[in-house]
């Protein structure tokens, strides 16, 4: 089912320093959908990330993911929400130190009910001869597709990244958007990126652009590229 939100309001502050963040936003993302954030710094990607994955809650407003009310679920409801529906990636990997790449990647099927196999997640990340290597031992590439095993082996309904690529280098950031591509066309997860990266929404099935606080576009990609032929 998509993903759907309608006049959302969400202000940081009080009193002088109150700043609207985001203006009343509606929109709907389809299932399976690659969808792009794009938007200058601070015009509120990661805010509308963090109120779809139930990490903050927006001021009024309708949240759906799929046939879930996000926006009407308790703080009890809005763990499990997280932990069965949603997979985050983050732009520095976040993962734990002192286990391995493979228990990383593990520990993110923690409670699942229907996660996916490890040694298959292993090999589709490219993994297999780095999983018994610590995150201080591997490159940022290779932690960063560990991260997005941990994000993907609970089979999240949607998965959210917010600056996937904003620490790789351009070979690097290439390899993890090629991961994405080929996880969503397997699994087909749907996908909600937030990134300054423009070259991501080639790759998108969905581009949306935000401005002081709104929807400034929304864009369907009809003519979506292969991330091994990018170049940027
Ligand atoms: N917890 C918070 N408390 C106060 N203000 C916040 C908080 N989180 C975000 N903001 C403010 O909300 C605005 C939007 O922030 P947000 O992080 O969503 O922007 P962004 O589009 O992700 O930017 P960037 O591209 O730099 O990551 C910014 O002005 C930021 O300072
Ligand atoms: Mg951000």
């Amino acid at each position: 089912m998509n993903t759907q939100i309608d006049h959302v309001n969400k202000s940081y502050g009080q009193g002088e320093s109150r700043s609207r963040v985001l203006k009343k936003i509606s929109l709907t993302i389809e299932e399976g959908s690659i969808c792009c954030l794009l938007g200058p710094s601070g015009s509120g990607k990661s805010t509308l990330l963090n109120i779809l994955g139930g990490i903050d809650r927006a001021d009024s407003g309708r949240v759906q993911v799929g046939n879930i009310r996000v926006d009407a679920l308790t703080a009890r409801q809005q763990i499990d929400y997280r932990r069965t529906h949603v997979g985050f990636i983050f732009q520095f990997y976040n993962l734990i130190p002192n286990l391995t790449l493979r228990e990383n990647i593990e520990s993110g099927a923690y409670l699942s009910r229907h996660p996916l196999d490890l040694d298959e997640m292993v090999a589709t990340l490219g993994l297999r001869d780095h999983q018994q290597k610590f995150p201080n031992q591997v490159s940022g590439g290779q932690q960063q597709r560990a991260g997005i095993g941990r994000a993907l082996i609970k089979r999240p309904s949607l998965l959210l990244c917010d600056e996937p690529t904003g620490a790789l280098d351009y070979q690097t950031a290439k390899e993890v958007l090629l991961l994405l591509q080929k996880i969503n066309r397997l699994y087909g997860t749907t996908m909600i990126i937030a990134t300054h990266n423009q070259a991501l929404a080639r790759i998108s099935h969905e581009v949306i652009r935000l401005h002081d606080g709104g929807v400034k576009d929304h864009m369907r990609n009809t003519a979506v590229e292969e991330a091994g032929s990018l170049n940027w």
